[in-house]
């Protein structure tokens, strides 16, 4: 898609600190590269290749290196399965909850062992509504699962990758919504940020299917509720997640290969991009995500805002 940027998007990148650049002129002086973690590089194509899908989750989680392989093979270990004390099923008739219900749903549920170790669930943050009531929102943010700080705070994306959505969402017009919010003119809260899963994994490992499977419900119900025009999943366990009824044989695609295109989950439109705990790994890729918010914009035109 063009990256040409109106007049308002260069006023909301510069307000926000984000250095704009284009493509050098042929004879041009060569181009800087994007630098600092709330820089957005616009209008820069890396010549590298797109990242492998597992590449993309180990960067969100924070998880080490692959390690070489093995030089002898070491004896398979089966894991003893055992169903941890203190687990109960998942509250019945989550698909019927309203928001309240939901919330108090989540946060005693004890369907899978995270919630063991966490110190607090994370349902997500969007604007506060008065009577309780799920608010109405333009945009819903999924990622992938609570961080350490996120689990301590009980507040999806609050620590560097929250920083960089948020600077990305401020980009478009959007701020989080909490009781804590200074509205700020031009700038709608009209965004709902979760996670796939509500539960920190333990050590930032990468979220169980199993852990999937359980929290998937509580999600679902959330985009019902919320009424979203346009979600944006970022990563490969949301790009999963929405998309596992939709797209066949979704394992094997390469989330870069997801992105560029409208998908749907319960016929609200889903665009695809990088998580940005990888952006903050891979600055090159974040004109990538430039592209895919602009993307989403351009899908759901009346939800972009004014300034
Ligand atoms: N990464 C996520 O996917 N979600 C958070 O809330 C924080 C980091």
């Amino acid at each position: 898609m063009s990256l040409d940027l109106d007049k308002r998007q260069r006023a909301m990148l510069r307000e926000m600190g984000v250095r704009i650049w284009q493509p050098p002129a042929p004879a041009a002086a060569p181009a800087p590269a994007p630098d600092a973690t709330n820089n957005i590089a616009v209008g820069v194509r890396p010549e590298r290749a797109e990242p492998r899908f597992d590449a993309e989750a180990a960067a969100v989680r924070g998880a080490p290196a692959p390690a070489a392989p093995a030089l002898r093979p070491v004896a398979a270990q089966m894991p003893v399965s055992r169903p941890a004390p203190g687990l109960q099923p998942r509250p019945a008739g989550v698909d019927r909850m309203d928001w309240p219900a939901l919330q108090a749903a989540v946060a005693g549920c004890r369907a899978c062992a995270l919630c063991e170790s966490r110190k607090n669930t994370v349902f997500g943050i969007g604007p506060v509504v008065a009577d309780g009531a799920a608010p109405q929102v333009d945009w819903l943010i999924v990622g992938e699962a609570p961080g350490e700080n996120e689990d301590l705070a009980g507040e999806p994306f609050v620590g560097q990758a929250g920083k960089l959505l948020d600077n990305m969402l401020l980009a478009i017009g959007l701020q989080r919504g909490n009781v804590d919010t200074v509205p700020r003119a031009g700038v709608s809260t009209s965004v709902f940020i979760t996670n796939v899963l509500k539960c920190r994994p333990p050590a930032n490992r990468n979220p169980d299917p199993a852990e999937v499977a359980q929290c998937e419900p509580y999600l679902k119900r959330q985009v019902e509720l919320l009424q979203p025009k346009m979600i944006l999943a970022l990563g490969k366990f949301a790009a999963q997640s929405l998309l596992q009824d939709s797209v066949p044989e979704l394992q094997k695609i390469p989330l870069g290969k997801l992105r560029g295109q409208v998908f749907r989950y319960l016929g609200v439109p889903v665009v695809v991009s990088y998580h940005p705990a990888y952006l903050l790994r891979s600055l090159g890729d974040k004109a990538k995500a430039w592209d895919d918010l602009c993307l989403a914009m351009n899908v759901a035109p009346t939800v972009v805002r004014s300034a």
